[in-house]
């Protein structure tokens, strides 16, 4: 396995639409193993292959929530290949969302609660769910990756250019500590 770099603002590779996935082989599986050691690495709970510069149909996400308030982190990794949201709520809740290819930025999103969501697994397997809470929020975010969509696209124009300011001040500054 391998940790890969990961794709930032501005780069315009975020903008691209990821094309689907025609099979689910070892390749890919590879690929999914490598986004999860990314991901673990950063650290974060959601990755989309384009942040790793692969334009495919492809997300993992580990909430690794806890199973009780205060305790270790739980691994839970999930795999989505090819996914589809097939129908939502109506009901949208905020959620202060934040993004690897938008390093240490965060702001609230609204997004529909509930979700139902079609895809395939790491074996090719194909799930339709209803899904809720966090991981509705973390894959709808990831979902939006694969068509070229940031969480920033949701703010105001006004919220997304001051967040955009501050990440570029912190890379200036970031830039002076290392020189
Ligand atoms: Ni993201």
């Amino acid at each position: 396995m391998a940790i890969l770099p990961i794709v930032e603002v501005p780069d315009p590779r975020l903008r691209q639409i990821s094309q689907p996935v025609e099979g689910v082989d070892d390749d890919l599986r590879r690929l999914i193993d490598d986004m999860f050691e990314t991901m673990y690495a950063a650290p974060g709970i959601g990755l989309a292959a384009i942040q790793v510069g692969v334009p495919k149909r492809v997300l993992v996400i580990d909430l690794q929530e806890p199973e009780e308030e205060g305790g270790d982190p739980v691994r839970d990794p999930r795999v989505f290949v090819n996914p589809e949201i097939v129908a939502e709520s109506d009901n949208e809740v905020p959620y202060n969302e934040g993004c690897l290819s938008v390093p240490d930025q965060y702001a609230e999103v609204d997004r529909p609660d509930r979700i139902r969501a079609r895809w395939l697994d790491r074996d090719g397997v194909a799930h339709d769910e209803e899904i809720d809470g966090l991981l509705a929020v973390c894959l709808q975010h990831e979902m939006d990756h694969l068509n070229g969509i940031l969480f920033i696209d949701h703010l105001s124009r006004l919220k997304r250019e001051m967040l955009l300011k501050k990440l570029t001040k912190q890379r200036r500054e970031q830039g002076k500590r290392a020189a």
